[in-house]
């Protein structure tokens, strides 16, 4: 059970399985894939008792998104194959409870469509783009001056696909790419594409750090790095200069011996804590997930699955309900823990779910 099981199981029956198993999937055994999810069953909050005060006010400044929900959409692919207003539902959702939405590079919905909806429901709704560098640097120059004309406020470069993971359950369901009628809209019209069309995203064991500097010299936007697991990278990344990190193994769907994040993250907080911001996602589930993450020096995280199950379920209705379940959960977690915001979250609050402190 979760805060979104009832979503999931609508979905569920909605959704074609082999959709359904696309979004729910992960690489080869899903060992990380679980072990999200049951890392933060392995964790147990202290809470502070009687310290009085106002309700808490979750609310963080990140990069390019002042005074945001703790709680941001993580970038996924294809949003049109779980509602046909797919990723516009998604954006006028999380503009309308004052949600950072993550807009996949693989979206199914060009950004700056995705922008302009988020937009109408929110003048100041922020948006940051994702995408993987791609070999050719044109390329990535081109999808930069995209997503900067439509109005992102950052870019978040995804860094843990040199190739894509094993997906077992696509290959038996025979699920490779877009079904017919559906497209990769931010890939139209690319150098190297088909004049028209779109181009295929490449994923390459080429890509290094000198595609990230090239990257950088380009735009002025904050750049975010998704997918940095081992705290040897986060040191690297602050030296080139990064503006934020997020802490990932892509919901399971990449390196299936990766750690859950949530794991890791300490290691990474006590090598570059509050050099820059850490995010983190993957398996967060609950309002008592979030603060556990922000406790151990997370500014804020993602979710990605439960978005899909409630757009899949009801459209923008159903993820403007997984956003406010979540939100109101943070608050309750919150209060439960004694604390008034998430500059009280401290590391102490985290113990090891079965130890008692003796
Ligand atoms: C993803 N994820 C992802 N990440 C990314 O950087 N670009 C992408 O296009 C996608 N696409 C994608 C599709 C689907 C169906 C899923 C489930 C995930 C990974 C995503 O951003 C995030 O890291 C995880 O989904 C977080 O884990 P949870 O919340 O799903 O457990």
């Amino acid at each position: 059970m979760n805060l979104f099981a009832d979503l999931h199981d609508r979905a569920k029956e909605l959704l074609e399985p082999a959709i359904h198993d696309y979004y729910a999937g992960g690489a080869a055994d899903e060992f990380a894939l679980a072990d999200n999810e049951n890392s933060f069953a392995r964790l147990a909050l202290l809470p502070r008792m009687l310290r009085g005060g106002p309700p808490p006010e979750p609310r963080v400044d990140l990069p390019g998104a002042p005074g945001a929900a703790p709680v941001l959409v993580a970038p996924t692919a294809f949003h049109r194959l779980a509602h046909p207003e797919g990723e516009l539902a998604t954006a006028r959702a999380a503009a309308a409870t004052g949600t950072v939405l993550i807009s996949s590079m693989a979206a199914t919905t060009a950004v700056d469509e995705v922008v302009a909806a988020a937009r109408e429901v929110r003048s100041d709704a922020a948006v940051w783009f994702q995408l993987y560098l791609q070999p050719d640097p044109e390329v990535t120059a081109r999808l930069v001056e995209r997503a900067e004309s439509a109005g992102c406020t950052a870019l978040v470069v995804t860094v843990d696909s040199p190739v894509f993971g094993d997906h077992v359950r696509d290959r038996r369901n025979g699920f490779h790419d877009l079904p017919p009628g559906y497209e990769a809209a931010n890939m139209r019209d690319l150098p190297g594409g088909p004049p028209g069309g779109t181009r295929d995203i490449e994923m390459s064991p080429e890509i290094s750090w000198r595609h990230l500097e090239v990257l950088r010299a380009t735009t002025a936007l904050p750049v975010l790095l998704k997918g940095i697991l081992h705290p040897d990278d986060a040191h690297l990344a602050v030296a080139q200069g990064v503006d934020g990190i997020i802490v990932s193994n892509h919901g399971g769907r990449q390196l299936d011996a990766a750690p859950a994040p949530i794991d890791v993250l300490p290691r990474i907080t006590r090598a570059i804590g509050g050099t820059l911001p850490l995010l983190l996602d993957g398996g967060v589930r609950r309002g008592t997930d979030v603060v556990t993450a922000l406790a151990l020096g997370a500014e804020a995280v993602g979710i990605g699955r439960p978005v899909l199950w409630g757009l899949a379920a009801d459209g923008e209705k159903g993820v403007r309900e997984v956003l406010d379940r979540i939100g109101a959960d943070v608050v309750r977690a919150m209060a439960l823990c004694g604390v008034r915001g998430p500059d009280d979250l401290t590391a102490n609050l985290v113990v090891p779910r079965g130890f008692g402190g003796l």
